[in-house]
Parts: C-alpha cells; sequence; structure tokens
C-alpha cells in the first residue's frame, strides 16, 4: 500500500505536530499551505525532530491549475485536510472571504482528489459544529448545523455537509470528520507550537503573549456563567494528542463517512488554565475579569467513548503537560529572537 500523504495546512498548528507523527510511522508526507498563517521556518523544526523535511508547495487550495500539478506530480494514497481560516470573529467580518476560501478551496482539492483517483481524507471539523445542545457532553449522534455562532462554524458544517454528498456520489470514497475540541500545548521538543500570524482570539495564544509580555493582561470573559468557578470550561487537548488521533484514523479509513470526537472527556474553566499556566511558568498571569464574549457558550466536552472504542485512540497527555509543553517553546522561540539579534 502507498504511504503517501499530502497534508494540507502542514505548516500550521495542527498539522506540523500531525507532519511529525506521520513522518515518524513512516509516512512519505508532502505538505501543501499558502503561509497565511504558517512560516516556513516550521519546515526545518520537522526536520530536525524526525530527520526528514517534507516536500514542500507554496500553494492555495483556491488555485485550481497548481493542484492539478501537484496531484499530477505525485500519486497520492489520502489526504488530511486541515488548510484552512479559523479565526471566529474575522469570520462575522468577513464571511464571504470564509466561504471562498474554506468551502471553495475544500471543494477545489475534493475535485483535484477524484480527477486522480484519490479517495480517502481526513477532515480537520470542530466542536462548533453541534451548535447549542441540550447536554454539554457532545456525542457524535447529536443534531449538527443548528444555532451555529458564526460563519467559521458554518464552514465547518457545511464542508462536513459536502463531503457526506461525495461519498453518497462515489461510494468508494472514504472520509473521516475529525471534530477537535481546544487544541492546546506543543510538541516536547519545544521546536513546534502555536505561533498565529497577526492578533491571536484563542485562549492559550494570548495566555502566550501575556507571558512574554507582548500582551499586557488576559481578560478573562466573564465569572459569572454557571459553573463551579463562574468561568467558562472547555475540553482543552494537547496538540500531540489530537495528532495521534489522526495516525488512529487513518488505521480505521473505510468506505463511507467516519465521524469522531477528539477529545479529552475532562472539561476546565478558564480560572483552571491560567491556574495551571502559573504552576509551570512558577509567575503570577496577569488578568482580569472582562465582559462576556458574545456567542460564547457557558461549557462543553467531549464524549471521547466512540474514538476509544473504534479507533483505541485516547488521550494520554494534561493540562499540566501542555503547559510545560508551551513554556518550553516560548523559551525556544525567546532564544532564537536573541540569537537573531
Ligand atoms: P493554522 O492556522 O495554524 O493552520 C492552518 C493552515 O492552513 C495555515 O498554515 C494556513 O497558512 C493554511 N491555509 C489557510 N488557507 C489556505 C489555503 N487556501 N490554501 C493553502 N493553505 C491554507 O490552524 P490550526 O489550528 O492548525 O487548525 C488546523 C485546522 O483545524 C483548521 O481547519 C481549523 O479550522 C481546524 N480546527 C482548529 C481548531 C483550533 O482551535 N486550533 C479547533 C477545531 C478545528
Ligand atoms: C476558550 C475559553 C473564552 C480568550 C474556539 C472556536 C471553536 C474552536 C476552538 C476551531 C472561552 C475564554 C478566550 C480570552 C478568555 N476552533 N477566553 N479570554 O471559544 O472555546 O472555541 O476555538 O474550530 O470553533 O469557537 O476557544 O480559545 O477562543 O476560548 O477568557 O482572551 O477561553 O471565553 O471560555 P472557544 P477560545
Amino acid at each position: 500500500m502507498s504511504r503517501k500523504i499530502l497534508v494540507t495546512g502542514g505548516t500550521g498548528y495542527i498539522g506540523s505536530h500531525t507532519v511529525v507523527e506521520l513522518i515518524n510511522a513512516g509516512y512519505e508526507v508532502e505538505i501543501l499551505d499558502n503561509l497565511f498563517n504558517s512560516k516556513i521556518t516550521v519546515l526545518n523544526r520537522i526536520a530536525q525532530i524526525t530527520g526528514k523535511k517534507p516536500k514542500f508547495y507554496e500553494a492555495d487550495l483556491r488555485d485550481k491549475a497548481t493542484l492539478d500539478k501537484i496531484f499530477n506530480d505525485t500519486q497520492y494514497d489520502s489526504v488530511i485536510h486541515f488548510a484552512g481560516l479559523k479565526a471566529v470573529g474575522e469570520s462575522v467580518e468577513k464571511p464571504l472571504e470564509y466561504y471562498e476560501n474554506n468551502i471553495g478551496g475544500t471543494v477545489n482539492l475534493i475535485e483535484a482528489m477524484r480527477a486522480h483517483g484519490v479517495k480517502k481524507i481526513i477532515f480537520s471539523s470542530s466542536a462548533t459544529v453541534y451548535g447549542v445542545q441540550e447536554s454539554p457532553e457532545y456525542v457524535e449522534t447529536m443534531t449538527t448545523g443548528g444555532q451555529l455562532a458564526n460563519p467559521y462554524g458554518r464552514t465547518k458544517y457545511f464542508i462536513e455537509e459536502i463531503l457526506k454528498d461525495t461519498c453518497t456520489a462515489d461510494p468508494e470514497f472514504q472520509v473521516a470528520l475529525l471534530r477537535y475540541f481546544n487544541p492546546i500545548g506543543a510538541h516536547p521538543s519545544g521546536l513546534l507550537g502555536e505561533d498565529p500570524n497577526g492578533i491571536p482570539n484563542n485562549l492559550m495564544p494570548i495566555v502566550m503573549r501575556v507571558s512574554d509580555g507582548r500582551i499586557e493582561k488576559l481578560a478573562v470573559y466573564g465569572d459569572d456563567y454557571p459553573t463551579a468557578d463562574g468561568t467558562c470550561r472547555r475540553d482543552y487537548i494537547h496538540v500531540v494528542d489530537l495528532a495521534k488521533g489522526h495516525m488512529a484514523m487513518l488505521d480505521h479509513l473505510k468506505p463511507g463517512v467516519a465521524i469522531f470526537n477528539l477529545g479529552t472527556g475532562q472539561p476546565n474553566s478558564v480560572k483552571e488554565i491560567i491556574s495551571a499556566f502559573e504552576k509551570a511558568s512558577g509567575k503570577a498571569l496577569p488578568h482580569y475579569i472582562a465582559d462576556r464574549r458574545a456567542g460564547d457558550l457557558p461549557e462543553f466536552w467531549a464524549n471521547p467513548t466512540k474514538a476509544k472504542v473504534e479507533l483505541g485512540w485516547q488521550t494520554e497527555l494534561t493540562i499540566d503537560d501542555a503547559m510545560r509543553d508551551t513554556l518550553k517553546f516560548l523559551e525556544h522561540e525567546k532564544q532564537q529572537s536573541l540569537s537573531q539579534k
């Protein structure tokens, strides 16, 4: 069986960690990314960890001709599709860019796959597709697409539906929709981590910037939620555990659509995340209580049982591991920037 895999968005946060796992498991990995939200230096970091630098295409999924050329060059066995825009707030301001990039890009990708006989795809979906549910513990059988808070979330929902339709039209297609909860942490080497271009909006990248002084204080969005300490609770999953979930999925792809939650099953509050970071760093993290953020739900987490039973995958790392690895990544970045001065 061919072990050639195309990873779209492979220089990004989750993609780069998954590429490391793939190379370590003996897959031949090629990356396609337009570097909109990642840096070319990630390729050297991957090489430092694995001893192999993956072939890289600086390309945009919206560019059909280039996609066709890439699929002509190599006969891939499968595609792992991370590439997309993911800033929730920005998606409200620029919905058409999100629809064009995420949905348009994915349609082009599926078309290129079909044209070149590549029929296996793992897609980065999100817990966001569940919208508002009666229970905060999300199970794969719940209805999706209702009361989604933003265009970003709708792109994930629509792409899931497009991939389901693709399978209906061609029963040989093998599709996995992986619904990630809240990925955090970094590679234990400190060489890879989350380093978004521009202003971050997820909790951990902001915590990181407060810790190194690039942002003065963390705004905690509300402490009057109906949770034990009043702050929102989420299912934070270490990015290396998440990357390993893709490996398990690759071994279990079969014709049709498979849907899995990738989460820990254990929520933590914003205050607990702050405490864990302070414990790992040994320093107070400046923060203050701000108003609630529009669209935030009080709490939700994954029911990860299906992945455990069917894929034999479950998380192994804790939020303390994630904080330790995040600090290692921050320290490495600091040393790098000092050595460049
Ligand atoms: P990321 O921004 O670090 O990685 C995405 C990569 O895709 C970036 O390197 C970017 O340059 C690239 N890209 C974007 N549009 C492209 C295009 N048109 N053509 C080629 N490359 C393009 O994000 P991430 O956190 O690694 O997320 C990866 C995937 O997982 C995304 O699809 C995201 O929506 C999804 N996801 C992320 C989270 C999260 O909280 N990080 C949660 C659930 C789902
Ligand atoms: C986590 C918690 C905030 C920033 C989003 C997307 C979701 C998925 C993951 C991709 C919340 C609180 C945050 C800050 C804070 N992404 N917070 N101060 O909102 O759970 O999910 O990212 O699919 O689709 O919606 O993640 O990291 O933004 O927030 O207090 O400055 O941290 O209120 O409770 P969220 P997040």
